[in-house]
């Protein structure tokens, strides 16, 4: 069954909807969610569906566009959020100098993923990054965190290029793979997906976001994931089946998740 290792369903463009969508994703071949914790306000949205469906776990963690909103507070809790049973990453953390682009910015980000990575390493959880045009200041921090001992982790919709991800593939980290890979203009990114081991790569929606193709702009979801299989396994050269039980097991193995 598919997993999708990066959703946001806590999003308001679920509303409408939400119950009946989640309800319906076992019978459409979608096995696991993790869901994504963003915003500091919505960080008990996530750990509500995580108590409402069995299939659907969470990742804790404030995104670094809301790193200005981090606390001594804020981290005490998500440390406390860690130890709940479903809780099985640390996220979505990271960089992005896409949206921010004041150096004193980077570096309050920098502080706030830092303290994020000390959450993950003491509560042994994998780690969950956001990187978006912040290339070699995430690898660097991620260098440095691995060298000292980690529990794994996943750089989520990566977007660098091969020789980037040849460093975070050679630490044992996962790339998380979604939607832009079905995208016209996405060379860099098949070229990734076409070098990296499978056995490295997760599948995500990062819904609502990200649709694939055919769906590109449109409201994301976890049953679109198939259209993201379909090209990794083209890419890859292996059935879509192939991509499917080899990135679950991967997502299982990650997130420690047995059954
Ligand atoms: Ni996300």
């Amino acid at each position: 069954m598919i997993f999708d290792t990066h959703a946001h369903y806590d999003s308001d463009a679920f509303d409408e909807d939400r119950e009946t969508l989640l309800a319906s994703m076992q019978e459409h071949g979608i096995g696991h969610i993790v869901n994504a914790c963003a915003s500091v306000e919505d960080i008990s949205k996530t750990i509500a569906l995580m108590e409402q469906y069995p299939f659907l776990y969470g990742a804790v963690g404030v995104h670094p566009d809301d790193a200005d909103k981090i606390t001594p507070d804020v981290l005490e809790k998500l440390r406390s959020l860690c130890r709940h049973e479903k809780t099985v990453a640390v996220g979505e953390i990271g960089l992005d100098y896409y949206w921010h682009k004041e150096k004193s910015e980077h570096l309050l980000q920098q502080e706030m993923f830092r303290a994020q990575m000390d959450i993950a390493r003491e509560e042994r959880l994998p780690f969950m990054v956001h990187s978006r045009e912040a290339c070699a200041d995430t690898l660097d921090i991620v260098k440095e965190y691995m060298a000292g001992g980690m529990y794994g982790g996943i750089i989520h919709c990566f977007s660098y290029e091969k020789e980037t991800a040849r460093e975070y593939l050679k630490r044992g980290l996962y790339l998380g793979i979604g939607g832009v890979v079905t995208f016209q203009n996405a060379r860099k990114l098949k070229e990734v997906v076409a070098y990296a081991p499978v056995e490295q790569l997760l599948l995500e929606t990062d819904c609502p976001y990200l649709a694939p193709k055919p769906f590109r702009g449109k409201r994301n979801s976890s049953l679109y994931l198939p259209y993201v299989a379909e090209m990794i396994a083209q890419l890859k050269g292996i059935s879509v089946e192939e991509v499917v039980d080899i990135t679950e097991k991967n997502a299982k193995t990650v997130f420690g998740i047995r059954e």
